[in-house]
């Protein structure tokens, strides 16, 4: 199979190159010159584990390639997909679709025979049929059919969860295209990974209501948590024993300081406005949105507390920026809303993250990256542990205790206990739902 990939994010990127790990004959394009560079040069522009040496694999094996020019990729082709970027429209919380809709057209006018239009990126219901009508506009000769295939990877795992999904989701309409499809994921269907097709706007729904109830799941957890702590209940011990019940679950149970990342936020947005704009109401969703707004202040309200009513003056370690840990990506952490509320509050903040420098310094202005742990507590008041990579799973509690004026923590993601935390020296741990 040939396949052009339009964009090359986190998605585009990680499918192109598992793509043409099965085999197929893939190119890459982004309107990004700098990317596209890095790409040539051999550089992953983004951290994801992993992908640099597969991209490598398989580029010296002669089936990736990385353009420019959207026309070149897409003359030949059997499957052109679209994986570009579906943020939150200013002003109206809507998904805005300026750029699927430029990539449909050009890539409308770049057709030369039958290809399968495949809209990768999440997109509301009914957007493969404007797909279809902008490359028809376009190009009143071109041959095609469109295609729904949502992706549910996850960042940090992007490569496993490709090449391992839980379900491959495909929605077609005719023949033709549902055999192109087939013949795209051959390699999965063989090992037995189950594809589901669907009608257009199934497959659109789909990745919507998922997402929509895996950010559910999380408030969920993060209200009772908010809950356990008023009544004296452990949330870890709640999570564990709800978990354990197949109906519910172990996954997405565990407490934290609110969901954040490229995806929950704006995608419950957008079906709480599609919802709006059919008269039927997301209320749950609708809901989770404002809850987990409102979790994300608790957590600030905490280290408030812990800093005796004033973060004026007071030195505040930070651990972990990046949304969840194993990447980069720092679109819509709670970092970005609480690090700004410290550094407002008059304290002075120190950051460390091992990869979430490089987009958060722009995106935090005002604070103090260091490298270690240890150097971001050298005479702090407080230590907050915001994102659980594994450097800050296994801490040498002692050692930051000692380092502190006042040995203190929050720990927004339940990795140590009081008794662990009391040990090493510290005389205040917080943390959440405990
Ligand atoms: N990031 C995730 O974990 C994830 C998971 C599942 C689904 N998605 C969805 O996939 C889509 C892409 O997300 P992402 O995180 O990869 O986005 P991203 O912002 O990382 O990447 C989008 C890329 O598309 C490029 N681009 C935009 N218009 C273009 C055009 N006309 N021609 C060529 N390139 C163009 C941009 O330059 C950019 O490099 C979104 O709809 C998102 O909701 C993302």
């Amino acid at each position: 199979m040939k396949i052009a990939m339009i964009g090359t994010g986190y998605v585009g990127l990680v499918s192109g190159v598992c793509f043409s790990d099965f085999g197929h004959e893939v190119i890459c394009v982004d309107k990004d010159p700098g990317k596209i560079e890095r790409l040539r040069a051999g550089e992953v522009p983004i951290f994801e584990p992993g992908l640099e040496a597969l991209m490598a694999k398989n580029v010296s094996a002669g089936r990736l390639s990385f353009t420019l020019d959207l026309a070149e990729a897409v003359a030949g082709a059997d499957a052109v997909f679209i994986a570009v970027g579906t943020p939150t429209r200013r002003g109206d919380g809507h998904a805005d679709l300026t750029y699927v809709m430029a990539a449909a057209e050009e890539i409308g006018r770049a057709l030369t025979g039958y290809a399968v239009i495949v809209t990768k990126s999440t997109v509301p219901v009914g957007t493969n049929r404007k797909v279809a009508e902008a490359a028809a506009a376009a190009n009143p000769d071109a041959k095609f059919d469109v295609a729904s295939n949502p992706e549910f990877l996850r960042e940090g795992a992007a490569i496993d969860d490709f090449m391992r999904p839980d379900r491959v989701v495909v929605g077609v309409e005719s023949k033709r295209a549902r055999k192109v499809m087939a013949d795209v994921y051959r390699p999965l269907f063989l090992r037995e990974f189950p594809v589901v097709y669907t009608g257009l706007e199934s497959a659109e729904m789909i990745k919507y209501a998922a997402n929509a109830f895996l950010a559910t799941k999380i408030t969920f957890i993060n209200e009772i948590a908010a809950l356990c702590e008023k009544v004296g209940a452990d949330i870890k011990d709640v999570s564990k024993g709800m978990g354990m019940d197949g109906r519910i679950g172990n996954k997405f149970l565990h407490a934290g300081p609110g969901y954040g990342g490229s995806c929950f936020p704006k995608d419950t947005m957008a079906l709480a406005r599609i919802g709006q704009d059919h008269a039927v109401p997301m209320q749950i969703t609708e809901t989770v949105i404002k809850v987990n707004n409102e979790i994300k202040r608790r957590m600030i309200d905490k280290i408030v507390d812990l800093c005796d009513g004033s973060l004026n003056g007071k030195t505040i370690a930070v651990l972990g920026v990046t949304f969840k840990p194993n990447t980069d990506d720092m679109r819509d952490a709670p970092s970005l809303t609480i690090v700004p509320a410290l550094v407002g509050g008059g304290a002075k903040v120190r950051v460390v993250d091992p990869q979430g420098q490089r987009e958060g310094e722009a995106l935090l202005p005002g604070v103090k990256w260091v490298d270690s742990p240890y150097q971001a507590a050298h005479g702090a008041d407080l230590v907050v542990l915001l994102t659980e990579w594994n450097e800050f799973r296994a801490l040498d509690l002692s050692k930051l205790a000692k380092k502190m004026v006042t040995p203190r923590m929050a720990d927004l993601r339940n990795i140590y206990s009081l008794e662990e935390a009391t040990e090493a020296g510290f005389e205040t741990y917080v943390a959440v739902g405990r």
